[in-house]
């Protein structure tokens, strides 16, 4: 038998943890426990991973964690376990399936407009790696990271995955017209891989778009991925379309490691009295064992969820109001007296089980993830971001100063809007510039050309930070200003 980990969560993540593996022994599903310490309260104890060492090496030996929801103590620094968890361990795809419920009455089911969309989001990059300094006292910069392999890996899992599911249509939301470099490099990633999937409708929408589309027509989608933050807020928009959070199930796919966990949080107002819905951990437990290759298993019971929610049984979250509300242990005891029985509505496949070879690793270093060989690069220039509360023309007087012979100062921007050489009064500024060097011809200059005009800027200017401008063959690696 499969050993998981499992990891009960704080607040009303113990109840329904319960409730789901009292159900799986039930429906004799062929997997055994070790129950790991993680969460909060690990978290009280000293630990400021939020999990015990024993707990981080048993996750890492089994491979699989399914976990309840854990609270994020309160305070400054002090970072989210599941965040923790899931970046430690590379799950570099968030996949959360939003199906219409029958029972659980929603705008679109009650006009019969069925939803049945998976939402890839990509998990460990974007904005997401908190990497946040202020540059001056008024401005805040975050650094957004898309990479190539990152995109690749949580793109080709959505790809797979649309094809094992049968899906038609794999959608790449984005918004690769204000971000040309990073979006673009997702969405051309997009691109590259869907070559090796004819079969597939690969298509993308701008994000806003996207949201506007999903509530008006969510049955157009089918599978949808996405970046980091633009696939959070989306994902959640989807939940709210199948009835919200007590709905939703999320799986976080990694090459060595995946978690299951419910999207929903703690619920501290609810906690310890036996009235959370356990459904949508359950659900993520259903995905866990599709994942596994328990198909049968996840089929059986996941009609009998369909079965109990079709027949008007409701936790207090959702349902019918007039009819009474079953408390987290009744309701689960609905489900198993359901067991064998079909609902009328979307009733699951009996399909095969699915022999999964357990990826046997033993790691000695990271991987080093690399999918491009390198290009030849040269740097031709340098972006200044200086502090000033000077003028534009001013900063560009005494800047033209130290240009020197090897560079010139090309443009000045406010905010990512040209305000040297040309611009417009009427653009507010705030106390911090961009101040772009380009060598003289575009021609190749080095780290120790840089370091000396950025010795002579500083005798005027604070530099906050620099970026270089790389070139790989006629590919300018950078972004022009607006208006430049
Ligand atoms: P929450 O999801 O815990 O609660 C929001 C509302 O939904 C509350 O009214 C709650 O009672 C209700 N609710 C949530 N799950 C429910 C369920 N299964 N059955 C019935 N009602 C349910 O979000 P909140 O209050 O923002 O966060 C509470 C704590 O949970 C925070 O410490 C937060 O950091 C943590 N959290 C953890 C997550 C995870 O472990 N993956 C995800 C989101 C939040």
């Amino acid at each position: 038998m499969t050993k998981i980990a499992v990891a009960k969560g704080d607040g009303i993540g113990p109840e329904i943890m319960d409730a789901v593996l009292g159900l799986f022994e039930k429906a004799e599903v062929p997997l055994t426990y070790e129950v790991v310490e993680m969460g909060k309260w690990v978290f009280d104890k000293g630990f400021s991973n939020g999990m015990t060492p024993e707990a981080q090496q048993t996750i890492e030996h089994l491979g699989i964690l399914f976990k309840g929801p854990m609270e994020t103590p309160k305070g400054k620094g002090v970072k989210s376990v599941n965040v923790t968890a899931r970046k430690t361990w590379n799950t570099y795809a968030n996949k959360r399936t939003f199906q219409t419920l029958h029972g659980v009455d929603t705008v679109f089911s009650k006009a019969g407009i069925p939803i049945d969309i998976t939402i890839v989001r990509e998990n460990i990059e974007d904005t997401y790696g908190g990497i946040e300094h202020m540059l001056t006292q008024d401005v805040a910069l975050s650094r957004r990271f898309i990479t190539r392999p990152g995109s690749m890996q949580v793109i080709k899992y959505a790809f797979e995955m649309a094809r094992k599911k049968g899906a038609k249509r794999i959608t790449c939301g984005h918004k690769a017209n204000i971000m040309k470099i990073t979006d673009g490099l997702f969405l051309e990633v997009f691109y590259e891989i869907a070559k090796d999937y004819p079969e597939l409708k690969a298509d993308d929408v701008i994000v806003d778009d996207l949201c506007m589309k999903l509530v008006s027509q969510p049955n157009l989608f089918d599978v949808v991925v996405l970046t980091n933050l633009q696939g959070d807020i989306v994902s959640d928009l989807c939940a709210g379309l199948v009835g919200g959070l007590g709905f939703a199930p999320s799986a976080n796919i990694g090459d060595h490691i995946s978690i299951f966990e419910a999207v929903h949080g703690t619920a501290p107002d609810i906690a310890g009295k036996n009235m959370a819905n356990p459904t949508a951990l359950l659900l993520s437990g259903l995905s866990m064992l599709r994942h596994l290759g328990l198909m049968q298993k996840a089929a059986m019971i996941e009609n009998a969820l369909l079965y109990t929610l079709e027949s008007g049984k409701r936790t207090g979250d959702f349902g019918d109001k007039t009819r009474p509300a079953l408390n987290t242990t009744e309701f689960t005891e609905a489900i198993i007296q359901n067991f064998g029985k079909v609902p009328g509505h979307n009733p699951r496949p009996d399909l095969p089980d699915q022999t999964v070879t357990p990826t046997v690793f033993k790691l000695d270093k990271n991987p080093l993830i690399m999918t491009k060989e390198m290009q030849d690069e040269i740097i031709i220039g340098v972006d200044l971001f200086i502090e000033s509360f000077e003028q534009p023309r001013e900063v560009a007087e005494k800047l033209l100063q130290h240009s020197g012979d090897l560079f010139k100062l090309i443009t000045i921007s406010n905010r990512g809007t040209q305000v040297w050489p040309k611009g417009s009064v009427f653009t507010n500024l705030v106390n911090q510039y961009r101040c772009r060097f380009e060598s003289v011809g575009e021609v190749a200059v080095t780290q120790i050309d840089i370091l000396e005009l950025y010795k002579r800027v500083i005798q005027d200017f604070k530099v906050c930070s620099t970026e270089l401008l790389n070139v790989w063959g006629d590919k300018k690696a950078y972004s022009l200003a607006q208006g430049q």
